[in-house]
């Protein structure tokens, strides 16, 4: 039912639904950009039944020579008939486990909307801890959303 494989941009990328990180704003080649320079340190996890993509969660390494020991999570996301099942929490597990052993990287950060309690609960109960609430971080019309920003450090001597 799970697949951890990196995903190449051209075969299914386009029908993703992006959720989470910036959401709103991100687009079908915002993603593809993030994964088709630098597929060593970007990939995407999916979970299928019956070859349907039914759930995903999305990894990338900042790429400024300062910020490479970063890594962000983005495009977590379990299809509303599938949730409460483990699914997002088993897609994370993989993720965490191929980003954390990638060389350098010490650090992984995600934004999520304080107003997605299921998330929240999830990030936290992997280890995240919040470092920043951003009031008003985006902008979807007329509308405002919040974000909670989070860290799990994996290199235990950033402790
Ligand atoms: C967040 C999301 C990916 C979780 O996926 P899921 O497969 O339903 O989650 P799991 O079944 O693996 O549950 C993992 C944990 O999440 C939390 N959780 C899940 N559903 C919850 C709910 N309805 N209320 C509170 N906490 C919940 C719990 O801590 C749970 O752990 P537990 O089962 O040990 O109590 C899913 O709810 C989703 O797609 N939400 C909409 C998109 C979204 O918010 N994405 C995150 C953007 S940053």
């Amino acid at each position: 039912m799970l697949a951890g494989a990196p995903r190449s941009p051209g075969n299914r990328a386009g029908s993703l639904r992006l959720v989470g990180r910036g959401a709103p704003n991100t687009t079908v080649a915002d993603a593809a950009a993030r994964l088709v320079f630098d597929p060593a340190n970007s990939f995407v996890v999916g979970a299928f039944v019956d070859g349907q993509l039914i759930g995903t969660a999305a990894f990338y390494r900042e790429r400024g020579l300062k910020e490479r020991h970063k890594g962000r999570i983005w495009g977590v996301y379990v299809t509303l008939g599938m949730r409460g099942k483990g699914i997002g929490r088993r897609n994370l597990k993989v993720l965490l486990e191929r980003a954390a052993a990638i060389e350098g990287i010490e650090q992984i950060l995600l934004s999520v909307n304080p107003a997605q309690p299921a998330a929240t609960k999830l990030y936290e109960s992997l280890g995240f801890r919040s470092f920043g609430h951003e009031r008003r971080a985006l902008r979807v019309g007329d509308r405002y959303v919040d974000e909670e920003h989070m860290v799990l450090y994996v290199d235990s001597s950033a402790m």
